[in-house]
């Protein structure tokens, strides 16, 4: 049907695109490009998903990623419809030999059976747990879909990745690099939020700018480092370029000389074990705010975000709002890298 997306190494039948680790170097950068040529020249779309149909499946709520992809797909010529599990469906069981006495009518695996006959490809969302950290860190529900599918499953958003945000990412930084990201300098940095958000982007975000060879500082109170095997991947990965990836609780030291800001919040590993204590941890640092004063020590640096973001808690307006901010390009990025991944998946 496509050209495999993810190599075999899983063993999963159908091409799916999980993650970009798996994923060959030159395939990344051909998407990328083809992100790039689809954003400055729209016209340029082929109708390559004539007669296909995609489906989408969203456990948790969507601004963007939903209507980035219905766009992306009726562009390429596609049929597209988009479920809420339990909204008009039926609720949804996942444990093996489950004995459904309760209030789901139908377990996961069969629902995309049935939905694999119907669609040429599936797009899932499905957050983490935020509770069990090994089932997370696997992102065990989302292997669990790809197992039972018969056709391409998608990742909009898993406990772990968001390879979709992350491929518009890379694109957004290398378009500001006019092509020429690597060496670039790269902050991730956490910022302050009142809620335990998931690592999906933050994780997604450290890798795609690792794999460009961007030289990359991730800055984050103590509390709140990502996983050691992300950031091992990271690091192994921007190796490959002879770059490197760092780790620092001093948020100032890494502004000075960032050429971008990539901010996001997530829950520190604590809270898989000690939630009341990652609440704590989170709050003592309200100060972990991008403001116009930290980005003036930057070296014209320009402010990502994946959106959505909280005004005034994780950035202030003055930033957003000012031209050092690359955030609305970031968004349309995800329409175009979406189109170029949606046409990839069915160019024969
Ligand atoms: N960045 C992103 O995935 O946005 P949505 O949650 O609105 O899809």
């Amino acid at each position: 049907m496509v050209s495999p997306m993810q190599p075999p190494t899983d063993a999963l039948a159908p091409p799916h695109l999980l993650n970009w680790s798996s994923v060959a170097r030159t395939r990344w950068q051909r998407l990328i490009e083809q992100a790039r040529a689809l954003y400055h020249h729209p016209e340029r779309q082929q109708t390559v998903g004539r007669g296909k149909s995609l489906g989408l499946l969203f456990f948790n709520p969507s601004l963007r990623t939903r209507t980035s992809l219905e766009v992306a797909a009726a562009r390429l010529g596609a049929q597209v419809s988009t479920l809420q599990p339990g909204r008009g469906t039926w609720d949804m069981s996942w444990a093996q030999g489950a004995v459904m006495d309760g209030a789901a009518a139908e377990h996961v695996e069969d629902a995309i059976a049935v939905l694999g006959q119907y669609y040429d490809a599936l797009g899932v969302r499905l957050f983490a747990s935020g509770t069990d950290l090994e089932a997370d860190r696997t992102d065990a529900r989302m292997q669990q879909i790809a197992q039972a599918s018969p056709v391409p499953i998608i990742n909009l958003e898993s406990a772990w990745y968001h390879p979709c945000q992350a491929l518009a990412d890379a694109a957004t930084i290398t378009d500001h690099f006019d092509g020429s990201p690597a060496g670039r300098r790269v902050v991730v940095t956490w910022a302050y939020h009142p809620k335990a958000l998931p690592m999906a982007v933050p994780n997604s975000a450290l890798l795609a700018a690792a794999r460009l060879g961007c030289e990359v500082t991730v800055a984050r109170p103590a509390s709140h480092a990502l996983h050691a095997s992300v950031m091992e991947e990271a690091r192994q990965s921007a190796a490959h370029h002879g770059a490197t990836v760092r780790e620092t609780s001093d948020l100032g030291a890494a502004m000075e000389g960032a050429e971008i800001v990539y901010a996001k919040s997530w829950g520190g590993l604590q809270r898989y074990t000690d939630p009341a204590r990652e609440a704590a941890q989170r709050e003592a640092h309200r100060d972990w705010i991008i403001s116009s004063e930290r980005m003036a020590r930057t070296r014209n640096g320009q402010f990502m975000h994946c959106l959505p973001v909280r005004r005034n808690v994780v950035v202030e307006d003055a930033v957003l709002d000012g031209p050092a901010s690359l955030h609305l390009r970031q968004a349309g990025y995800r329409l175009s890298a979406q189109q170029a991944l949606l046409h990839e998946l069915w160019t024969p």
